[in-house]
């Protein structure tokens, strides 16, 4: 018999099937055996009957997240014992026959609920199990409807997907990098891209014209509820012969269009999205990323803004990680490839605290769920925005690329990057973005489940032409 899934039982009422997955709940009332029953699509209660004495007896040893299949009979439930509040709560399925496909040991925590009071550093260490439960499966499917909507609407407006390296050169967005060492280039180090900024301008340049990618970034920077440490997802957009406005209505319709499209619960507040400038923002609000909800009761409301007209530069401060030269007063608000205002160039060489950035941040529910800016095209202006931030010349030549890549004839071109985590945890109402994200790291920089970071061999290290110094005794190959 082929397997039905359980959300389609309702049309085999009165009809056998089989169906398979895990065993959430098992009740025993004596006579009759009930087995909730669960795989990727819902749940449904079978129930053992006495008259099939054979089963009752297979059904003695099994238990919650068994794996079994169970070749039945659909009946609809009758009206006094129906369930409204369940998708399958007016049917089940009377055994006919069960099988355990594999046992489970006791898992180390209720798999029910929302698993929201259990240590999340148990949680994360098997996270194979707590993804198990409905809320953490909902979310990935999220995930992969959003990343399918995106793909589809973007690539129908002549968008390109292009991938980009991650083992690249550090393009600083205000984190510290990850290193991988370069062991064909001995002492040489590769970094994880922090987002693939400076490669979505080199392919405006290529003549690309409008790229998008759900691209992988990395930052070292001390996680939040809302930022991972390690890696995140970006969908980093990027077009050519625009001007800010083009950017913000595409990123508008795009997100729009989704909602209406994948989540119809969810209401938008205000459409269009309503725009403050950063000055009016921080007066009005005391923030930049404002929570415009009109009732913040309701988990379905989503309070869309755009924030905009930045000051280009923010004071300095230590935590700046994007290699300054730590003598300069200024600190790029966005990054420093974002153009100041065509209005306040000249402000540029008398006083820079006054430029406008051409940045936008896209706002939801209080959370920046996305940034981005129109670039500067013009290899002068970017010089003269690494002298302000600091730069010496060699950190300068760090990104002769851009500037070389600038003199061949480069259109006017900008972009923004929402985060798809952030933007999924403001969306599904979760606490915090690991609760999208299938395997996050903790806090202090692990992947629970398969114990990473994981020290390297002596042999590796020697390879690697790297020498690692003891700081921490527990590492068994370090001098
Ligand atoms: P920015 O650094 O503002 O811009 O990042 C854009 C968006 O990425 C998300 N984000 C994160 N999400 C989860 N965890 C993190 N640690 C994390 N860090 C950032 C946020 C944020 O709004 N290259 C530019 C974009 C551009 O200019 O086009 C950039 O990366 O939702």
């Amino acid at each position: 018999m082929k397997r039905v899934f359980i959300d389609e039982l309702h049309q085999y009422i009165e009809k056998p099937v089989l169906i398979k997955g895990w065993v959430s709940v098992r009740r025993d009332h004596g006579k009759l055996v009930f087995f909730d029953i669960r795989d990727v699509s819902g749940h449904v209660q079978t129930v053992l009957l006495p008259s099939h004495k054979d089963l009752k007896s297979s059904a003695e040893e099994i238990r919650s997240e068994w794996v079994v299949e169970i070749e039945g009979l659909v009946h609809a439930r009758p009206e006094k014992l129906v369930n409204k509040d369940e998708p399958n709560g007016d049917i089940e399925i009377e055994a006919t026959s069960l099988t355990v496909i594999n046992p489970s040991l006791t898992p180390p925590f209720d798999l029910r609920g929302d698993g929201m009071d259990i240590n999340e550093e148990l949680r994360l260490k098997h996270r194979h199990l707590d993804l198990r439960r409905p809320r953490m499966l909902r979310n990935m499917r999220a995930q992969a409807m959003v990343g399918k909507f995106v793909r589809e609407y973007l690539t129908a407006r002549r968008f390109t997907e292009v991938s980009t390296p991650i083992l690249t050169k550090t393009t600083p967005e205000g984190a510290r990098d990850f290193l991988v060492p370069a062991r064909k280039v001995p002492g040489s180090f590769y970094a994880l891209p922090q987002s693939p900024q400076q490669y979505k301008q080199l392919l405006m340049v290529a003549g690309i014209e409008r790229y998008f990618q759900l691209a992988r970034c990395f930052r070292d920077e001390d996680p939040r509820a809302d930022r991972a440490y390690g890696e995140f997802t970006q969908l980093d957009i990027e077009m050519s012969f625009v001007e800010q406005e083009d950017i913000l209505v595409l990123a508008e319709g795009l997100f729009t269009d989704m909602v209406e499209a994948l989540f119809p619960e969810k209401h938008i507040s205000e459409k269009p999205w309503p725009r403050l400038t950063h000055r009016d923002a921080v007066v009005k609000y005391g923030t930049d990323k404002p929570d415009l909800r009109k009732n913040k009761e309701d988990p379905n409301e989503l309070a869309f803004a755009w924030t905009l007209d930045f000051p280009l530069f923010t004071e300095q401060s230590e935590d700046d990680f994007f290699h300054g030269s730590g003598k300069a007063t200024f600190a790029p608000s966005h990054h420093m490839f974002t153009s100041p205002h065509p209005e306040d160039v000249t402000l540029l060489d008398t006083d820079p605290t006054l430029v406008r950035g051409l940045q936008h941040d896209m706002v939801l529910n209080g959370f920046e769920v996305g940034g981005g800016s129109i670039r500067i095209h013009d290899a002068k202006i970017q010089k003269k925005v690494f002298d302000l931030i600091g730069f010496n010349e060699t950190q300068k030549a760090e990104f002769n690329h851009m500037l070389d890549a600038f003199s061949y004839g480069v259109p006017p071109h900008g972009g923004i990057a929402p985060g798809i985590d952030r933007f999924l945890m403001a969306l599904l109402g979760e606490q915090s973005v690991r609760e999208v994200i299938a395997f996050p790291m903790t806090g202090n920089g692990r992947l629970a489940t398969m114990g990473v970071p994981t020290s390297a061999s002596f042999e590796q290290l020697q390879e690697l032409g790297i020498i690692a110094i003891k700081k921490n005794k527990e590492l068994p190959n370090a001098i």
